[in-house]
């Protein structure tokens, strides 16, 4: 559809795009031939060939197609063309499109109580996956695409993209380098660790973003001592929601995790330092009964995906339909959703609903939800 209607079709409302759609995801996604190609893989997303220009021959074709998903975008302002924020590898970090975005001017939305212009980081897999330890060893068809034989032996890579710690072929491939460690309890201790730290995180931005909305409200701030607050929140929510909405949970990248968790953290103090609030911090598991609602909500999801279409309507207007890709945009932060403080809870959770995580206190309650498999089936649906 983009080869022949240029990039305007991003801007068509989404019914219309449905109706012309004929294909979601297929073969053709990743093979560029609806046969599959012999397994030869071709990028078929044209902006991620864009994006990294040179670089897309020195990442693993394994690799960068998962890429055509698993990473940041935004949409552009004019044309709502999808678009990465960088050029290159070395672009790929949080700081670096960070940078990007200010340099842009851009945000995803501006959150009502606050003023800030906000950004929605979406699922950062390949950018984090990118500069780990594993980046020029395995791609991720290598720990996410096990091989099984079929009836008559023949060998083939499963296409049922899943756990390394859910399948024994792949989890017995971690032992090449991992020797005898028990990479479940490895990867779930590190799990552990950066969850609780988000839950922590979490809560001190929503502190923090309600302790700016009350400077607002009181009308005794200049507007340029809010604004240097401002532009603290909107950087510390960008770091926290970077490893937040990263489905690995800081197996991909445990240092990268951290990175992102303390630099927001070191945004949160300088803020609340501006603003002249002490805010304790609070222990992971411990949290009031505000900041449990807080992370209630961050993590809570319509149960249908008509509720999900029905919301991004009402909250953003005609312009963002129901369409899948736009379901992974920020809502505008209205009346409940502003509350979350940290950002309407998007992609991140919609994935996360799909695995296991350490059972404590917020995060049991969320899975007790129904697992929303409409919601699944629709972001599996065709991007531009
Ligand atoms: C989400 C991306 C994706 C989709 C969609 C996809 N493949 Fe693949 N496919 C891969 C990756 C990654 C590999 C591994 C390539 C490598 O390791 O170099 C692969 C490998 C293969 C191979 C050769 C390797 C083997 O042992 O099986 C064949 C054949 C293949 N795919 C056929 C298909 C067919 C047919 C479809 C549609 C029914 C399809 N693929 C859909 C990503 C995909
Ligand atoms: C066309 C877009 C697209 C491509 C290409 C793609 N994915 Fe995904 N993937 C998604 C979406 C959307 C979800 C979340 C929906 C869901 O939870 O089922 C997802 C979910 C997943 C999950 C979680 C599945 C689960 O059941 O919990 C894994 C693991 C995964 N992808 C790995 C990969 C790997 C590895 C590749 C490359 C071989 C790949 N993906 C290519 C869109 C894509
Ligand atoms: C060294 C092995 C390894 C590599 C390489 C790797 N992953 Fe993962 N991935 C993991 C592990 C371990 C987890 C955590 C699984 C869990 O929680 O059960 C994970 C989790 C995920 C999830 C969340 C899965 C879920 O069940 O919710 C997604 C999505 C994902 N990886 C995509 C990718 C993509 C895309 C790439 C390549 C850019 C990649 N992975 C590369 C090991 C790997
Ligand atoms: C080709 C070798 C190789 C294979 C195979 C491999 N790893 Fe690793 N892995 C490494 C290296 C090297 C490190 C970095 C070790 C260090 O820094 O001490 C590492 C580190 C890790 C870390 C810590 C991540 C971080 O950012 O510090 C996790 C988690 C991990 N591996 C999971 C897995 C899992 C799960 C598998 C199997 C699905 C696997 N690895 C397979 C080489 C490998």
């Amino acid at each position: 559809m983009i080869a022949e209607n240029g990039v305007a079709v991003y801007s068509m409302p989404f019914d219309e795009v449905m109706a012309q759609m004929t294909n979601n995801i297929s073969c053709y996604t990743c093979h560029g031939a609806d046969d599959g190609n012999g397994g030869a893989m071709v990028v078929t997303h044209q902006y991620v060939n864009e994006a990294l220009g040179d670089n897309v021959s020195t990442i693993k074709p394994a690799t960068l197609s998962c890429g055509q998903c698993h990473i940041e975008y935004y949409f552009t302002p004019e044309e709502s063309e999808t678009m990465m924020p960088y050029h290159g590898v070395d672009g790929m970090t949080p700081e670096a499109i960070l940078a990007y975005y200010d340099d842009l001017g851009f945000a995803d939305w501006t959150q009502e109580s606050t003023g800030t212009r906000m950004l929605k980081a979406q699922h950062p897999e390949m950018e984090t996956v990118m500069h780990g330890k594993h980046a020029a060893l395995l791609s991720c068809a290598d720990c996410h695409m096990p091989t099984e034989t079929t009836d008559t032996g023949v060998e083939y890579l499963s296409h049922m993209l899943v756990s390394p710690l859910e399948n024994e072929q792949l989890l017995n491939s971690c032992a090449r380098c991992h020797g005898d460690t028990d990479m479940v309890a490895f990867v779930r201790g590190i799990q552990a660790d950066v969850t609780a730290r988000e839950t922590e995180t979490g809560n001190r931005l929503s502190a923090m973003k309600d302790a700016l909305a009350d400077a607002v409200a009181s009308g005794a701030w200049s507007e340029d001592d809010l604004n240097a607050v401002r532009k603290l929140h909107r950087e510390a929510q960008w770091f926290f929601d970077f490893c937040y909405v990263e489905n690995s949970e800081g197996a991909h990248n445990t240092a990268l995790a951290n990175r992102c968790l303390d630099t927001s953290n070191a945004k949160i103090d300088e803020a609340l330092a501006l603003l002249g609030v002490a805010v304790e911090t609070p222990a992971a598991g411990t949290q009031s009964a505000t900041s449990a609602d807080v992370v209630r909500l961050m993590r809570q999801r319509p149960a249908t995906s008509e509720t999900v279409e029905a919301e991004a309507e009402a909250e953003a207007g005609p312009a963002a339909t129901g369409d899948a890709t736009r379901m992974m945009r920020p809502r505008p932060a209205t009346g409940e959703t502003a509350e979350a403080g940290a950002g309407p809870a998007a992609t991140g959770d919609a994935t996360r609903m799909m695995r296991p995580r350490p059972a404590t206190g917020e995060t049991a309650e969320a899975e007790a939800e129904p697992a929303a498999t409409g919601d699944a089936t629709r972001m599996m649906r065709p991007r531009p």
